[in-house]
């Protein structure tokens, strides 16, 4: 039975241009090369200047992405961008960058879910895409976590860097298997009862101020190990597809031992498995987009390869997309 798929036409990031490594680090607060590195896989992460905000990173992936297409901005009538790190509360970051790649039609918005907001956005807009609601879809996650860290808080500010991702998604024909191009199936969850597991202490509606991040780290650790497998084994269950048919699994970069323990525990060889971490950090919405730009651009993702993306966030929220390349 044909229908319309959300085929990927173009994938880019872009990354702000200051390095920190766990060395400059250990330089403000109490910790260590090794103790990083050991207990999350982090090297460096990239740290926006005041004048690489959101939106900007937003902007330099999303023209990397359209070029990656090869196509122009002018076509796109629908921007969907993912971030917890907006310029500004209102208006959307979505619409700044919509207006910085000089569209004009369609529709803009944000999306907020944190570590998934990726994830949220790809199937957000593939339902779009799918309903013939639009036809080409820029799906960026961007962030500057850096903007919410307690810099004194040795617990969290090791953990987190900056950077944006995009993906040109367009609606094409398809035959409705597993063997189509384009998004095959997403899976959300959320569970607010875990709110204060991983949140912001601050915002527009409460105190007025931006607030900082605070982390329950041990108990997001178990979370995210114990319990998100359940939307990867969803997203197998409806394409009958299993771990040994996926050729990619580029799951949100929090934490090493987290991607390869869940890996583990899904059967996914550790071959398969795209790890910027080391490089990037965590860079919440935009962890996942950068992994798969790095992963195309040294050529591991192809045409035609089946990947996986997966992610946990703040609320909790989580899910999985299941993409054929
Ligand atoms: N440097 C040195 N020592 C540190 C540091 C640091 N940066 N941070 C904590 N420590 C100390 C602690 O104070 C503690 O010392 P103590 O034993 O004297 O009390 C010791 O190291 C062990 O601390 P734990 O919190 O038990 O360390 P753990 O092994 O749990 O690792 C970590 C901490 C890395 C945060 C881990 O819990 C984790 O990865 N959690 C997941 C959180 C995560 O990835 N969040 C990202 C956002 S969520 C998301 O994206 C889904």
């Amino acid at each position: 039975m044909t229908r319309l798929r959300s085929v990927v036409r173009g994938c880019g990031s872009y990354l702000p241009r200051t390095v920190v490594t766990n060395h400059d680090l250990a330089a403000r607060v109490e910790t260590s090369d090794d103790w990083i590195i050991q207990r999350t896989g982090i090297r460096q992460r990239h740290i926006a200047e005041p004048d690489e905000t959101t939106s900007v990173l937003g902007v330099r992936a999303a023209q990397n992405a359209l070029r990656n297409a090869g196509i122009d901005a002018s076509t796109i009538d629908l921007v969907v961008c993912a971030t917890s790190t907006p310029d500004h509360t209102f208006p959307s970051t979505a619409t700044q960058i919509q207006a910085g790649l000089g569209i004009q039609a369609g529709a803009a918005f944000d999306l907020q879910a944190v570590c998934a907001g990726f994830v949220y956005a790809v199937a957000t807009a593939d339902k779009f895409l799918t309903t013939g609601a639009a036809s080409r879809a820029l799906v960026v996650g961007a962030e500057t976590f850096s903007r919410l860290l307690d810099w004194e808080d040795r617990t969290t500010c090791v953990l987190f860097g900056d950077g944006a991702g995009a993906l040109v998604l367009e609606a094409q024909p398809g035959e409705g298997h597993s063997g189509d191009r384009g998004v095959l199936t997403s899976h959300l969850r959320a569970d607010g009862r875990h709110r204060d597991k991983l949140y912001v202490d601050g915002g527009p509606g409460s105190t007025g101020t931006t607030g900082k991040l605070r982390m329950v780290g041990k108990e997001v650790f178990r979370f995210a190990v114990g319990s998100v497998t359940d939307v990867i084994a969803q997203a197998f269950d409806a394409t009958g597809t299993t771990a040994e048919d996926l050729d990619w699994f580029v799951p949100h970069q929090a934490n090493r031992r987290i991607i390869e323990a869940s890996a583990d525990k899904l059967g996914i060889a550790r071959e398969k498995v795209v790890l910027t971490v080391d490089r990037h950090g965590n860079t919440s919405a935009a962890s996942i987009p950068l992994a798969l730009d790095a992963a195309c651009q040294d050529g591991r993702i192809k045409r035609g390869d089946l990947v996986m993306i997966e992610a946990i966030g703040g609320g909790f929220t989580w899910g999985s997309a299941l993409i054929r390349w």
